[in-house]
């Protein structure tokens, strides 16, 4: 049985949580390994919405057991609203299990992302603001809490005399803001510990377990390549490695057990937040995919910039991740445009650049050059199989898996679960 890694290959918001969904049918653990309630996985079953921010979405098959890795930033105010929103529908969240070195959210890292994009300005990254850079910044710097350290209420206590003394001092002489109290956090926190008690576990040695047991595992990128701290457009990035390495670092399993890389882009291309973005579009053609593709954020509700595929980011994902084929989603959004573009290459300040540059500058300053295909213009919302899509559709793919190198596997063609067309291998 394989252990797979899906990953998001353009700049999140892929449509990774339906694709995880379809693989977790077949799944024994689905794994989240890094973010947080960041990221939102929208999946529609017999009609009925679930919006997951953290929980990852293979909690909604009843033999999976859902992990969250030790790569993840926590807030457990989110994650104990998500599991009762969950219990409430009927689905049973006591699966999951939590790592016991993922770091935890708190308050003053909610707030200081708050603080923190306001100080920015124009500058500003467009953060989700739910906490998620400060609560990495603590990591890194060694003065994280924890998911083990909410278990002894002197050390929580310690940690928290030491981070808020900081924080407090922060926010105050930097910010400008009011300083936190630190008992009602301390009570509040010691709450969920009660709540998260049962769900705690050593998650990577659970993850050991199940691959020498031969069972298939599923971990479920968050983000994307493209808002990866360390390959991505930095600054304009999240804190954690989206990539397909961060599983292995995040969970606690080696790079040789992951037999399969899967790499999820929507047949066009969507960002939140500010950033470079070469292929976007700011004109009507944009704005019909918005409306089309309904696209706005699941967590913070923000419209998405939109434009064409990106072919030279999708190389780029293909070579950073190592994928071994890719699911498109979307399909279907294209058949409402006659002619459809795809850039192919960059140009930037008089040069042409087949890769995806290695400087700001560059992709700053560069026009993607399209090469233009012929649109389908009819519905395909109801093909399920390969060869019923329209001869278009079929060439787009084809020139797709040309351009990249590898082949597209699973293709979407409609919201639902069953709205997908499968290719065998
Ligand atoms: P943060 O992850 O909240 O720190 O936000 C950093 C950047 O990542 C911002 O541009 C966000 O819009 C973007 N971002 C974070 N999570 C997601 C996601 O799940 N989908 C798309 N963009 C995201």
């Amino acid at each position: 049985m394989p252990t797979t890694v899906l990953i998001g290959a353009q700049w999140g918001d892929e449509g990774k949580g339906k694709v995880t969904d379809h693989l977790s049918e077949s799944a024994d653990v689905v794994v989240r390994y890094q973010g947080g309630n960041n990221a939102g996985h929208t999946i529609i079953v017999d009609g009925e919405r679930f919006a997951l921010t953290l929980i990852p979405s293979g909690v909604l098959y009843p033999q999976v057991t859902p992990v969250i890795g030790n790569g993840c930033v926590i807030d457990p105010s989110v994650l104990v609203a998500e599991m009762a929103e969950l219990d409430s529908r009927g689905i049973d969240p006591t699966r999951l299990r939590i790592s016991a070195n993922a770091h935890v959210i708190m308050p003053y890292h909610r707030k200081l992302d708050a603080v923190m994009e306001r100080f920015l300005g124009q500058q500003q990254i467009g953060t989700t603001k739910r906490g998620i850079g400060p609560a990495y910044m603590d990591k890194f710097s060694r003065h994280g809490i924890r998911v083990q350290d909410l278990f002894d209420p002197k050390i929580l206590r310690q940690k928290l005399e030491i981070a808020l003394k900081d924080k407090n001092r922060v926010l105050t002489k930097v910010y400008n803001s009011l300083p936190m109290d630190l008992e009602p956090i301390i009570e509040e926190y010691l709450g969920y510990a009660e709540s998260l008690k049962d769900y705690v576990a050593d998650t990577s040695l659970l993850l050991w377990e199940a691959q020498q047991a031969g069972k298939n595992i599923i971990f479920e990128g968050a983000q994307g390549t493209l808002l990866d701290i360390d390959h991505g457009t930095y600054p304009f990035v999240t804190s954690s490695n989206p990539t397909a390495g961060g599983a292995t670092t995040g969970s606690g399993i080696g790079p040789n057990t992951i037999d399969r890389i899967v790499g999820v882009a929507k047949a066009y291309i969507t960002r939140v937040g500010t950033g470079p973005f070469p292929t976007e579009l700011h004109d009507e053609t944009g704005a019909q995919m918005v409306e089309l593709g309904g696209e706005f954020g699941t967590v913070t509700g923000r419209r998405r910039r939109c434009g064409w595929l990106d072919l030279v980011a999708l190389r780029y994902a293909v070579r950073v991740n190592g994928l071994t084929e890719l699911a498109m989603t979307k399909l279907d959004i294209l058949s409402h445009f006659e002619t459809l573009r795809v850039g192919v290459a960059y140009d930037s300040l008089g040069e042409r650049f087949d890769n995806f540059p290695r400087q700001q500058r560059i992709l700053y300053n560069c026009h993607p050059v399209y090469e233009e295909l012929p649109g389908w213009n009819t519905d395909i919302s109801e093909v399920r199989s390969f060869d019923g899509l329209p001869k278009e559709a079929k060439e787009y793919i084809a020139y797709v898996e040309q351009a990249i190198g590898i082949p597209v596997r699973m293709i979407g063609v409609g919201p639902s679960r069953d709205a997908t067309v499968m290719r065998k291998s």
